[in-house]
């Protein structure tokens, strides 16, 4: 299992919410949150009911639950309209004319979009939606720098019962046009370009190379943000200008309502075989699932200035930078680029001057930051701070307590979040004003969420003892199927436990004697790169595809900052020697076939004479993984087919 970070500093100590927190909190006690978490577990359905009540329905439903495992419909016979909750909702109320988003561009250029606003701006860039021909249930790829108009952009497709679908910017073109290919899209809307540190990331040239040659036919529109000012192709009758659209159009666009089980979006995420796969969430129940917890996790208040770190391309900026803080009607800072750009301090001057008081980031990030240096932070008022959250990854102790000694002046409670794209919401977490926190747990499930850590046969593990995280009753947000691919779906999520009808989330996990979750990790094959999702299948098949290579495993190995980092064994054809320029032409290779986010580093390109396999052929990853990490090889080898190839592995530098 995942044994990834190194933790230099074991922490046991406790740490409480503070007094002044809990006060004020939603659940104030250990006590409180036991007795809640019990009630909703015996009935989760009139939990999750409560909950949904206080979204805008058009529709009240008829049955809370239909649950025929593994498919799930939530809040049956009710209607809804998920943009219509993130705006119009907060129009006839003092929230009008607060700050919905806060948005700052890389090269320091700000934004305020006011609810008002913003839903000006979605009603508008929704007719525009509409007079290209989009139309209820239409796929559309969001391909777009981190500036309000990819947030108008969802919430335009929400609002006409489009389905968005939104690709990373880090992603290539090949990734684009997977995408396309898989959802059936129609329309893509992107941006000319986008700043990282200094530079333009050309989205629309990667557009113009993903639609290239009549590949991914069924576009038939690109709509493109003017942002960079980069000098662009314009296809004539495909792409139009997003500013001359918006001239065309009023500002009136009523709300329709939608079936809470309508699409409402498919994120595509790595996994153990194949391709990324596109996790469907629905309306209702997801609108559900992220508002209550963005409610009780990050306790929101409408004199919070919450700033969620995260892209809008990945799971996290979907459901804690729009939709949760949007429904909750709170504000939301977004910003555009690196956090070392141009100095280590970007962060915490955004933080200052937005007098930002709730941060949510990864620890990856914190690591960085640790690396850097205390003066960074130390420049800055970060006073404004009360509660700090981190996702992605587990937080190594170290991470956690500098994040509560250097950002949190040892006052705001942490909120170590566990989640997948998959359940669309947050499923363990402490609540800030309730959980004694211990740094490097997720602490305890939310309400609703029947999480255990279980062995093959099912059972329940021992205190401490090392299972397979699992949960055992369907929750509002969680993914409806694999966009497409059913068998998929049902096979990689429900097949280990399907007589039980329990969701096996790939992770492991281990629960300590006051019940807290320890997540260790995956135990699939998916690696977790900079709180990134990465398949190795994924990489291992862009390396095939380069002509020199005749197999490939990819494996993670520990880093200090980024948790994991890919790791490539490769054997080369006949005749093909292992050298810098192939090792240069495999990474980017990768970086082609999936995107920058992907690229190892050079010299984890370990060119093999053959891979150690089992004796029915398959590879054997442990013992990878194991010389990638620079850790004695254990355990038993006898099923290796050629012993020799272990110690040549073991030998094979350079
Ligand atoms: C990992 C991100 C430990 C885990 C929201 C999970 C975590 C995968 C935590 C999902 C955490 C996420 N502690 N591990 N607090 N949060 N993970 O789909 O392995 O990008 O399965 O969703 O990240 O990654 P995804």
């Amino acid at each position: 299992m995942n044994q990834n970070i190194e933790s230099h500093l074991i922490e046991n100590r406790v740490f409480k919410p503070a007094k002044s927190f809990a006060k004020r909190a939603r659940i104030s006690s250990p006590a409180e949150y036991e007795e809640l978490y019990k009630a909703s577990i015996r009935n989760p359905e009139k939990f999750w009911a409560g909950e949904a009540k206080e979204l805008l329905w058009h529709k009240r439903w008829k049955t809370v639950l239909d649950w025929k495992p593994p498919f799930a419909k939530w809040f049956v016979g009710g209607t809804l309209n998920a943009s219509e909750n993130c705006l119009d909702r907060h129009l006839d109320s003092p929230r009008k004319n607060k700050a919905a988003i806060i948005w700052e561009g890389e090269p320091g250029d700000q934004r305020v979009l006011t609810y008002h606003q913003l839903h000006r701006e979605v009603c508008r860039f929704s007719n525009v939606l509409k007079r290209n021909g989009l139309k209820k249930g239409d796929r559309v790829i969001v391909y777009m720098p981190l500036i309000p108009e990819a947030v108008i952009a969802m919430l335009a497709c929400a609002r006409i019962g489009a389905v968005h679908s939104v690709v990373f910017g880090g992603f290539s073109a090949e990734a684009i046009r997977d995408r396309v290919n898989d959802c059936g899209a129609t329309m893509i809307i992107t941006a000319d370009g986008g700043y990282r540190r200094g530079a333009i990331i050309p989205l629309k040239q990667n557009v113009d190379h993903a639609l290239q040659g009549g590949n991914a036919k069924s576009v038939g529109r690109v709509i493109v943000f003017r942002r960079a000012h980069n000098e662009i192709h314009i296809e004539e009758g495909r792409d139009v200008w997003w500013h001359r659209e918006m001239e065309y159009v009023d500002a009136n666009c009523p709300p329709e309502e939608f079936d809470s089980e309508h699409p409402l979006f498919i994120l595509y995420t790595s996994g153990s075989t194949g391709k990324p796969k596109g996790i469907l969430h629905t309306t209702g129940g997801y609108l559900t699932g992220v508002s209550a917890t963005s409610k009780y996790i990050f306790d929101l208040r409408d004199d919070d200035i919450y700033w969620c770190t995260a892209d809008v391309g990945w799971i996290t900026g979907h459901s804690y930078l729009v939709y949760g803080p949007l429904a909750n009607g709170a504000t939301t800072v977004m910003y555009e680029g690196a956090p070392n750009w141009p100095e280590p301090d970007r962060f915490w001057k955004i933080i200052a001057q937005f007098g930002v008081t709730i941060l949510y980031t990864a620890p990856t990030a914190i690591r960085a930051f640790i690396k850097w240096g205390n003066e960074y932070p130390a420049r800055h008022d970060l006073s404004t701070l009360r509660l700090l959250g981190t996702v992605g990854e587990p937080i190594n102790p170290e991470a956690w307590m500098w994040y509560h000694k250097v950002i949190g002046g040892g006052r705001c409670p942490i909120v170590d979040t566990w989640w997948q794209t998959e359940t669309g919401a947050i499923m363990i977490s402490p609540l800030p004003g309730a959980t004694p926190c211990k740094p490097g747990t997720a602490t305890r499930p939310f309400f609703g969420i029947d999480a255990v850590v279980v062995d093959e046969a099912g059972h329940e593990c021992d205190v401490d003892e090392g299972g397979k995280l699992v949960i055992r009753k369907p929750w509002p947000s969680m993914l409806r199927t694999i966009y497409g691919d059913k068998e998929r779906f049902k096979k990689q999520y429900w097949s280990d436990f399907k007589s039980q009808g329990w969701y096996t989330t790939g992770d492991g996990a281990r629960r300590d004697k006051d019940g807290n979750f320890w997540i260790v990790g995956r135990i699939d094959d998916v690696l977790n790169v900079a709180g990134h999702r990465l398949g190795t299948s994924e990489i291992e098949s862009a390396l095939v595809s380069h002509e020199a290579v005749a197999e490939a495993a990819v494996v993670g190995r520990p880093d200090e900052i980024k948790g994991q980092a890919v790791v490539a064994f490769v054997t080369l054809k006949e005749g093909q020697e292992g050298s810098p320029t192939l090792r240069k032409a495999l990474c980017s290779q990768i970086s082609h076939a999936i995107g920058p986010i992907a690229r190892p580093e050079e010299k984890d390109i370990r060119f093999a004479e053959a891979l150690p396999k089992t004796r029915s052929g398959k590879i054997m990853r442990r013992l990878l993984k194991e010389i990638a990490s620079g850790t004695e090889v254990r355990g038993d080898t006898t099923t290796l087919e050629d012993f020799s190839i272990l110690t040549r592995l073991r030998h094979m530098d350079e």
